[in-house]
């Protein structure tokens, strides 16, 4: 029998669907929420009321797209937690009232697990094959940063995270004490192209294992701009580049350092980018670059299953499938959850 599911991730301030037929995708569809950068992050309120309006016409367009209708899905995954719990809430209702209606079963997705298993998306990475289990994934996002070992797509395990901000975090909001709008990252990595990432040195936080932490390094900026623009209150705008590229690559050694740790200690080979901070063109060489010279296999999804999208809960979904992993529908979203 072939497995057709329906998969919905309305975690945060994106709203996706996506089709997905034995693991392969048929479609993926997202709709993001302009509102927010304005009020200079996600608004929890505005993003409940946006992925209400959103919900129906992205389902939609997901069927549409992957020619599959409705009688064709034998279950529905959608995204329980960890997120904002307005958010997570339009979705779980959605997907139940769906699966309730086709009398078909709803299958729960942890997202962070999902941003992990989009490297099993056939056709997601710059590699032809698959990753080998166990692999290594480093998920970077707005929300969280962790090095997760993958011994199969149901037995994941964190062996570092961030103590305190995300990589995502440092990323936007370094980004907001240089002037830049909400979502900082994509423009520190633009302007970080044309700057030398040598001309401004920030330290590296000195964390013991394989955890993280970026509020040094966001005091550290902080301080150093202020000192800078007691100088001259036009150091920003002379300098932007510069800065950009410095900071940038901080935050990049401050990761790369910790996931050699992780693959020495663990032995493994074969490694993997998650998240929206994979989007960023300094990080994506520099692992290429670490991974050429440790010999590891590396493996970056495209950056459509890297940022918040349901092809992601699809794949991760499907796997739970195959277990007959199903939710009752008394099952509730959680803020927070670990895995
Ligand atoms: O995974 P994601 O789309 O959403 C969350 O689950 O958080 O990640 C969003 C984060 C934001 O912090 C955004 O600034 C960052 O990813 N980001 C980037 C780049 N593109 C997105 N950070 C640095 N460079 C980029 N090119
Ligand atoms: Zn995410």
């Amino acid at each position: 029998m072939s497995i057709t599911l329906l998969a919905i991730e309305s975690s945060c301030d994106e709203t996706a669907a996506s089709v997905c037929r034995d693991g392969h995708i048929l479609s993926n569809i997202v709709a993001s929420q302009a509102i927010h950068s304005r009020y200079g992050g996600v608004v929890p309120e505005l993003a409940s009321r946006a992925h209400i309006q959103h919900i129906v016409p992205v389902v939609d367009q997901a069927l549409i797209l992957s020619g599959c209708d409705l009688s064709a899905l034998n279950a529905v995954a959608f995204t329980q937690a960890p997120g904002l719990i307005g958010s997570l809430l339009v979705g779980s209702q959605f997907a139940k009232s769906l699966a309730l209606s086709l009398n078909i079963p709803i299958i729960a997705v942890h997202h962070m697990q999902a941003h992990v298993l989009a490297n099993l998306i056939r056709g997601s990475t710059d590699q032809d094959e698959l990753p080998e289990f166990p692999f290594l994934c480093l998920t970077v996002s707005g929300g969280h940063t962790q090095i997760v070992i993958c011994h199969s797509p149901g037995n994941l395990k964190v062996i570092g995270e961030t103590m305190d901000d995300a990589a995502g975090e440092a990323f936007d909001k370094s980004a907001k004490m240089l002037g830049l709008p909400y979502p900082g990252g994509p423009l520190i990595d633009r302007y970080a192209a044309s700057g030398n990432p040598l001309r401004f040195k920030f330290p590296e936080p000195s964390i013991p294992g394989l955890n993280f932490s970026f509020s040094g390094l966001k005091t550290a900026i902080l301080y150093f701009l202020q000192e800078q623009q007691g100088r001259d209150p036009e150091f920003i705008e002379k300098n932007l580049p510069d800065i950009c590229a410095s900071i940038q690559l901080r935050i990049i050694s401050i990761l790369l350092n910790k996931l050699q740790k992780a693959a020495e200690e663990t032995g493994i080979k074969e490694i993997c980018l998650a998240g929206g901070v994979a989007a960023n063109k300094g990080l994506r060489e520099a692992f290429r670059e670490t991974g050429g010279n440790r010999g590891w296999r590396t493996f970056i999804p495209k950056m459509e299953y890297c940022t918040d999208n349901a092809a992601m809960i699809a794949i991760t979904g499907y796997y739970k499938f195959l277990e007959q992993q199903f939710s009752p529908l008394t099952v509730t979203v959680s803020a927070r959850a670990s895995w």
